[in-house]
């Protein structure tokens, strides 16, 4: 099967193209410190081809959800330390999803501190917090002479990544946070150098890349976005247009993939990005979003794509590669645990052999 193949992404071998998608799940300890419970999580799903930990915040003060991981204090780098320990020990590899949340954050979860943002749009729904669901709030427009400040914190965080032990790192671009709110029109509506053109409002990104380049070698970072996903109250004129602007300068930094969500979580915005991306980056393409292993094998020996990342099937199937090789079954994933703390739903998804063996 051309999904069990191995394959060469930037400075990496992988034993085969099923890569974990970046998956929330919540299960951070006090201080936003990854723990024993998240390095078991991720060491039994060590036979992916590729793990993407979770989005990880790259600063302080930047929280978007109770519970989700840092990389910014040495407690939270001790903690992946012991992440990326166990998930090699097991035979995997593992890059870190590096991330701030923007005009996602509330302040709330961050002491009072307003969120911020290329421009002031509030997101036009309500965020879970400590508090109950309150709505989002409106944010802070970023100054032109803070960007620095963020850029250094995406160049922070993969250092502190590097010394977690991780084996590279993807940049999220993706599904409404900061650096998809520059690239996108209908969150920047600013002027200068960091909006108007798709030029500028892709510029952020490409400065947070080429700052995380200096520090892992850009064949150890990936870049993901999502150009047509509404999630978060994203919109823009052109995903289309922007999707062949970033994947060229992406392809020309040299990284080492590109990961795509092809579509919309609710199906309003339409437009076929993953080829603009196909035929304007030179890497690895890696799409995500709705595949079975059906559909991604095919999409794999059509050439279309050269890796799927599985989101829900992973985190249902820790063991996904060798249920697809025996074409078993596979797990269904319980909505109702998604962002619960604890192991239910969490590291108690059975193997299967496991299934094999009848329930515990
Ligand atoms: C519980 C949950 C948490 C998610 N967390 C993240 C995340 O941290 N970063 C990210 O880029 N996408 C995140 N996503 C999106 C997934 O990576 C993926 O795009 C989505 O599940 C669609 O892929 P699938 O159809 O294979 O599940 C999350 C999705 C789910 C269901």
């Amino acid at each position: 099967m051309h999904l069990l193949s191995s394959i060469k992404v930037g400075s990496l071998e992988l034993p085969n193209r099923v890569l974990m998608a970046p998956l929330t799940r919540c299960r951070a300890e006090a201080g936003d410190v990854p723990g024993d419970l998240i390095a078991t999580h991720y060491a039994q799903r060590a036979t992916a081809g590729l793990l993407i930990a979770e989005a990880t915040m790259v600063m302080a003060g930047n929280a978007a959800f109770p519970g989700a991981p840092g990389v910014h204090s040495d407690a939270q780098v001790a903690g992946w330390k012991k992440v990326t320990d166990a998930v090699h020990a097991a035979g995997g590899r593992i890059f870190l999803q590096i991330w701030h949340g923007g005009r996602a954050c509330h302040s709330a979860m961050n002491n009072g501190q307003q969120p911020v943002a290329p421009s002031a749009i509030a997101i036009d729904s309500t965020v879970y917090t400590p508090d109950g669901m309150v709505p989002y709030e409106m944010p802070r427009v970023l100054a032109d002479a803070e960007i620095p400040q963020i850029v250094a914190g995406f160049r922070k965080a993969a250092e502190n990544a590097k010394r977690a032990g991780f084996d590279g790192v993807e940049i999220h671009g993706a599904n409404g946070y900061l650096l998809d709110q520059f690239m996108r029109d209908g969150s920047n509506k600013r002027s200068g150098p960091y909006g108007g053109s798709i030029e500028n409002r892709a510029r952020l990104m490409l400065e947070v890349t080429e700052a995380v380049v200096g520090v892992f070698g850009a064949g150890r970072v990936g870049v993901r976005i999502s150009p047509v996903n509404s999630y978060n109250n994203m919109i823009d004129s052109d995903p289309i247009a922007l999707t062949k602007y970033v994947s060229s300068r992406l392809s020309a930094m040299g990284i080492a993939y590109l990961h795509v969500m092809r579509a919309d979580f609710f199906g309003k915005q339409h437009g076929d990005v993953l080829s603009v991306a196909r035929a304007n980056f030179k890497g690895t393409l890696i799409a995500n979003m709705g595949y079975t292993p059906d559909e991604a094998e095919k999409a794999i020996a059509s050439g279309a794509v050269d890796a799927v990342a599985f989101g829900t099937a992973f985190l249902a199937n820790p063991d996904l590669p060798a249920r697809i090789k025996a074409k078993a079954p596979l797990n269904a994933p319980d909505q109702s645990t998604f962002y619960a703390p604890g192991a239910k739903g969490y590291t108690d998804y059975p193997t299967l052999a496991e299934s094999a063996a009848g329930p515990r």
